[in-house]
């Protein structure tokens, strides 16, 4: 076993992952791993390379797969195509049937109700008492969001998680009884998407996620699979992400109270705030490409059809980009540069979305002189993809 297959999810259970990556981007940032749960791949570590892969997305390509995982062709799986996981032209259509859901005027008719809501949901949490912030605030903040994205039936939206976590899970290739479950969910998912697709055909649109699909040019050429690949993408997207970081802002604002203090007394460093929590968290630990032709990395020769993981949650500790990386700096210069979105054709269509509801959550936390303190260690996930935490408890105080 290579001692340095950071694939492996006791590391991300137990987060004891800085040192192996910290010894990789100081003596192999490009470095073969022959034998893992996942098979043979390349580790990209550091911040310079992984910028190289992304910028090349035809020798690079998204088109096998986005993750460590290989798609296993059995019973228990469906090729559902996602434009994350397609190259040019086809990624280049497909993303704008939803880039217009992102722009920023579309931002701007969000963000009063992004606010009342999570004013609501802050106003709502009990003062002096233990709760779970991952459950109460983050994975209902980010439900509610997406549930309106989507025009997604209100009292149903919980089903999103449901799909998401099941969706994103990797370890779940591992076997083949939580395949079939999770095929299970899936077909549950795609039905419960085309009854709301069938009430929205022949209609006005409507300034939702699925009708603006409906209405757009490239989705005359989108077959079933690629709509519901499509819309599970969103889903998933835009769920455990935001989720993770707004779950990192309590914690990582914990862990570093001169930070939170620097914070709580000027508000202004909110934007910046945002970025270097998603910076330090990095909700999205790795994306993967895979080599068309034959190719030098950083020294190393990439054969075609070889296995890149680049790992963006240690890029965005890199030491040569960013100084003290560990530490979470609300005054951080560059913390604008991080990865965590990714790089290049593919970088995140929701980024804005993501940031203007951290954003928010910080805003009206500040409004509310609203601090929170954690009680015990997180349960985090176990696993190299998603990057965050299954349960955070947590104490509100006001300062
Ligand atoms: C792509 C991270 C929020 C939807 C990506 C990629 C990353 C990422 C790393 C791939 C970039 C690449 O391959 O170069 C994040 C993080 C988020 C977040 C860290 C929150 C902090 C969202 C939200 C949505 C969303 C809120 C939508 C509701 C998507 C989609 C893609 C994508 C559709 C595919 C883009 C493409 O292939 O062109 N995201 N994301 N994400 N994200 Fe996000």
């Amino acid at each position: 076993m290579d001692p340095l297959d950071v694939s492996r999810a006791e590391l991300y259970r137990d987060d004891t992952w800085h040192a192996p990556f910290r010894e990789l981007r100081a003596t192999a940032p490009v470095h073969r791993v022959e034998d893992s749960d996942f098979g043979p791949y390349w580790s990209i570590s550091s911040y310079k390379p992984i910028v190289e892969v992304e910028s090349l997305p035809d020798a690079y390509s998204s088109a096998r797969g986005i993750s460590i995982t290989d798609f296993i062709e059995d019973h228990s799986a469906v090729k559902m195509p996602m434009f994350i996981a397609m190259d040019r032209p086809k990624h280049t259509g497909q993303r704008r049937t939803v880039a217009p859901a992102f722009t920023p005027s579309e931002m701007v008719r969000m963000s009063d109700n992004i606010r009342r809501r999570t004013g609501e949901i802050l106003d709502s949490l009990p003062v002096g008492q233990a709760f779970d912030w991952v459950d109460t605030v983050s994975i209902e903040l980010t439900t509610q969001m997406l549930a309106i994205l989507f025009d997604f039936p209100w009292e149903d939206r919980r089903k999103l998680t449901f799909w998401s976590d099941w969706a994103g899970d990797i370890e779940v290739v591992k076997s083949e009884t939580l395949r079939a479950e999770r095929l299970t969910h899936m077909y549950e998912c795609g039905a419960y998407f085309q009854k709301l697709w069938d009430a929205k055909v022949g209609k006005d649109p409507t300034p939702d996620l699925i009708s603006m699909m409906i209405h757009s040019d490239a989705m005359r050429e989108m077959d079933h699979l690629e709509f519901l690949g499509n819309l599970i993408l969103l889903i998933v997207g835009g769920n455990d992400t935001t989720r993770n970081t707004m779950s990192a802002i309590a914690y990582g604002l914990d862990k570093f109270p001169d930070a939170r203090t620097q914070l709580e007394n000027d508000p202004s460093l909110i934007p910046n705030t945002v970025q270097e929590v998603i910076r330090w968290q990095t909700p999205l630990a790795h994306m993967r490409r895979t080599s068309t032709r034959d190719m030098e990395l950083h020294g190393q020769h990439i054969a075609a059809g070889d296995k890149l993981i680049m790992w963006y949650l240690s890029a965005n500790r890199d030491e040569s980009v960013f100084e003290d990386a560990d530490r979470i700096q609300v005054d951080r210069p560059n913390a604008r540069r991080h990865l965590a979105f990714g790089h290049g054709i593919h970088r995140c269509v929701g980024a804005r979305l993501a940031e203007l509801q951290i954003a928010t959550l910080l805003e009206e936390m500040a409004k509310r002189r609203m601090r929170v303190n954690v009680i015990a260690e997180p349960e985090r996930v176990a696993a190299c993809f998603v990057h965050g935490y299954k349960k955070l408890p947590v104490e509100i105080s006001r300062y």
